[in-house]
């Protein structure tokens, strides 16, 4: 459990007003590219940002109570049914875009393409599409489609990549390794085969991250949307080709005032900022995340199951450990440079 520390929170937001202008803005402009009065202008959204400045505590808590209250909403556990995948009607779509505006997470179920992969693969294509969302696979795994298979997997391209083992993958959003102008801001993932045992997932809304982060103590948010707070050296591919570093923070801001997310809880290959409260926060928001959040969603994909989410943080248990060859688990993957329209 997470101890709220409103009072103290408060406290600290308080002193932090006067520095808000002049430390908030100059990073809020190096994080998007943009200085907020350009925004100003074209978004319908202009005031979506302000709950993330550390100088409105007014609308940041009004904001923060809304969203824990979505969250706690029995109406967005469980899972939405898509009878046609492909074809999502206005009521199913509807509820799909109310979740993830929400909570930023919708479960659904679809009897689509259960019992045909091609059908499958296409139908997440379409599924996509009504959603709003482009495809963002440029991935070494993704097939021309823009859809990765995550099964285990001794091809050359997979070997030693734990989304292709049946190891578990620690708490992480989805492209932290990318430069930050090509996050990834949505994705999908469906179920064709469960595993035999094992193969949980846990998911949880990055601006609930944000609320406990900041909740703990301000300066720990202010210092993870440090432009420079977290760095994933260059890495040598299996093609032989370089992913290029990747240096950036961890909460930032978007041009339509949406809280962004990039993220891992890895401990190698790895720096943090060079700062005390830098690491303070890392290990902060580390231990945050393995307590557990009564607001977290934990859940075992059935075959027809998955979610659409806004690249919330998520991680996966291993599975088939005793058993000497791995199950047939078949999960695929789709992600997106943007988030799900209208959420
Ligand atoms: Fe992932």
């Amino acid at each position: 459990m997470f101890e709220c520390k409103e009072k103290a929170a408060q406290k600290s937001v308080g002193f932090l007003f006067a520095l808000g202008f002049s430390i908030f803005l100059p990073i809020y402009g190096a994080v998007t590219g943009k200085h907020r009065v350009e925004n100003q202008a074209n978004s319908p959204q202009i005031n979506k940002d302000l709950p993330w400045k550390m100088s409105t505590d007014g609308p940041y808590f009004e904001w923060r109570q809304r969203r824990l209250t979505n969250l706690n909403k029995s109406e967005n556990v469980g899972f939405v049914a898509v009878n046609d995948l492909a074809k999502p009607t206005d009521s199913e779509r509807a509820e799909l875009v109310r979740r993830c505006r929400e909570t930023n997470t919708v479960l659904y179920h679809s009897d689509s393409g259960v019992q045909d992969q091609d059908r499958l693969r296409h139908d997440l294509r379409a599924f996509a599409g009504a959603m709003g969302l482009m495809i963002a696979e440029g991935h070494r795994s993704a097939d021309p489609d823009g859809i990765v298979a995550l099964t285990v997997s001794d091809k050359p391209a997979q070997r030693g990549f734990i989304p292709y083992s049946r190891k578990a993958m620690n708490w992480h959003t989805d492209g932290y390794y990318n430069a930050p102008e090509h996050q990834i801001r949505a994705m999908i993932l469906h179920c064709a085969v469960p595993a035999d045992n094992g193969g949980e997932n846990q998911f949880l809304d990055p601006e609930l991250a944000y609320i406990r982060l900041r909740d703990h103590n301000p300066d720990f948010v202010q210092a993870l949307m440090h432009p420079q707070a977290m760095t994933i050296p260059e890495n040598a591919e299996a093609d032989g080709s370089v992913r290029p570093v990747s240096i950036g923070p961890v909460f930032s801001v978007d041009q339509d005032g949406q809280l962004a997310m990039r993220y891992t809880a890895r401990t190698r290959s790895i720096t943090w900022r060079d700062d005390e409260t830098t690491r303070q926060a890392a290990a902060t928001l580390q231990s945050l995340l393995e307590q557990g959040d009564p607001l977290m969603q934990s859940l075992r994909f059935e075959a027809g199951q998955g979610v659409l989410c806004n690249n919330v943080l998520h991680n996966r248990t291993g599975f088939d450990a005793d058993t000497e060859k791995a199950s047939d688990r078949l999960v695929f993957r789709v992600r997106f440079h943007n988030r799900v329209k209208g959420s």
